[in-house]
């Protein structure tokens, strides 16, 4: 029997709609440097001009995905390896935790937490907000699910590189 050549590790990438987002190059290309092959998922509003969808399709070699596939289609991407959600929007987040599924990349998030594939988050959520104590639940919720979160973005150096540490 001949053997299968060895696949590379494959990271999700999960993209909302943060104005950072237009950055999302340099994670994926640091991924790319790191042997991981990359595939991306996006939220329906990061879809619509927060990042040059072209670029990033070019670059993964695989159609962005955004979208729920039609019972019977094949999956389009292979389980995750791990997934870096960068940037992580106010919006996700709470609804991640608390459950709700109604976008591709949350019902992802979800389901995805609950394998114990390991999954880092960058967040871009201003302070103002994350002065909400429903987002303060909810990153005390995602952390005991095992969530990885990176440190607060302060409007410099967003972190894409440091995104990926959280899942080495
Ligand atoms: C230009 C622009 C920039 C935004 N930046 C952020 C941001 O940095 N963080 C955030 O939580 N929401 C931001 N928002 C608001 C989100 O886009 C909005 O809450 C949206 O519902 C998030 O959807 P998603 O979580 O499904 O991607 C921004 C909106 C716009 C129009």
């Amino acid at each position: 029997m001949t053997e299968q050549p060895e696949q590379p590790p494959f990271l999700y990438v999960v993209v909302c709609a943060a104005g950072i987002a237009s950055g999302v190059g340099r994670l994926i290309a640091a991924a790319q440097e790191q042997g991981w092959d990359v595939g991306v998922i996006a939220t329906p509003h990061a879809m619509n001009g927060f990042f040059d969808t072209a670029a990033v399709e070019e670059r993964t070699g695989r159609p962005i995905r955004s979208a729920w596939r039609r019972p019977g289609d094949p999956r389009p991407f292979p389980d995750p390896d791990a997934v870096v959600v960068a940037p992580a929007t106010f919006n996700t987040i709470n609804k991640w935790a608390a459950g709700i599924a109604d976008t591709l990349a949350l019902g992802t998030l979800c389901e995805v937490a609950g394998t114990g594939v390991p999954i880092g988050v960058q967040p871009c959520v201003s302070a103002a907000l994350a002065a909400h104590p429903a987002y303060q639940d909810s990153l005390i919720r995602l952390r005991g699910m095992g969530v990885r979160f990176g440190l607060p973005y302060d409007g410099a150096d967003f972190g894409w590189e440091r995104a990926l540490d959280l899942v080495e």
